[in-house]
């Protein structure tokens, strides 16, 4: 899983309790972020509904929540995985972007993402395995990053994980079913449902998830937005209409 601000890596072995002890069976993770709270649910049994207004997130939920382990051939995932392991690296937007104009990558991990994220649209685009490929893809980025976790900055002399090779592992899908939403807590939280259980956990300052993990939205979108400032992020990362409510200093 990435490094994600406000995720409940420590607290999962206690909701995970909290889940069991309820007898529930349906669950919803509300502000679902690296899907962690509701994979463990997933894991305990329950069918979980798992939002969030990030598209990077969406595509973890997909992975990890809709998609039940027990109908992926995993040697065909292992052999996408392996094909697309193999592209020779090939320097574009990313590259340009993320590890030239900025430094969140170095430049050969950069090129390899970027081969990498072009054939996924050439090759798998409505493919199932699509958003595993692409779990894979970011969760391997995660690891040879440079930052502190976050990518509103990043670090001034390149970290030293930034100098390994990217490397594709399978994500550890999980049994069962669910459903993965992107949009909005406040509009949806009325229209899903009903739950026998909600964990709700929302963002707890002022910054946007959006711009602190900007780089995977667009790794995501693969839109190649116009950037703004030193970490070259998103134009879209100024709009008031991608501002949550819940963004506020508590
Ligand atoms: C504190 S994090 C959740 C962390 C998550 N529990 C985990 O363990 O990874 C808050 C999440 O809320 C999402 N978010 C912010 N505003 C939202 C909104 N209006 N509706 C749905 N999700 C929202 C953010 O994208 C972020 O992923």
């Amino acid at each position: 899983m990435i490094k994600y601000l406000g995720s409940k890596r420590r607290l999962v072995p206690v909701l995970g309790g909290l889940f069991e002890a309820s007898g529930a069976l349906t669950a919803l993770d509300l502000f679902t972020g690296t899907t962690r709270v509701a994979q463990e649910f997933k894991r305990l049994g329950g069918i979980v509904t798992a939002v969030d207004t990030a598209r990077y997130a969406e595509v973890f939920a997909r992975c990890y929540v809709a998609i039940d382990a027990e109908e992926v051939d995993r040697s065909e995932v292992a052999g996408a995985l392996q094909h697309l392991a193999d592209l020779p690296g090939e320097a574009g937007y990313f590259t340009d972007t993320f590890c030239e104009s900025s430094r969140f990558f170095q430049p050969f991990n950069g090129a390899r993402i970027d081969a990498i994220r072009t054939a996924l649209d050439a090759d798998f685009a409505g493919s199932p395995m699509f958003p595993i490929l692409l779990t894979s893809l970011i969760e391997a980025a995660d690891r040879v990053d440079s930052t502190t976790g976050q990518q509103m900055a990043y670090l001034k002399a390149w970290a030293p994980r930034s100098s390994k090779d990217l490397e594709l592992r399978m994500p550890e899908l999980l049994a069962g079913t669910g459903t993965a939403v992107r949009g909005d807590a406040v509009t949806l939280a009325g229209e899903l449902g009903p739950f026998d259980i909600a964990y709700l956990d929302p963002p707890y300052n002022q910054h946007r998830y959006l711009t602190n993990y900007h780089v995977w939205e667009t790794l995501v979108a693969w839109d190649a937005p116009e950037h703004y400032g030193v970490a070259c992020k998103r134009i879209d990362c100024r709009d008031e209409a991608t501002k949550s409510v819940f963004n506020r200093k508590r």
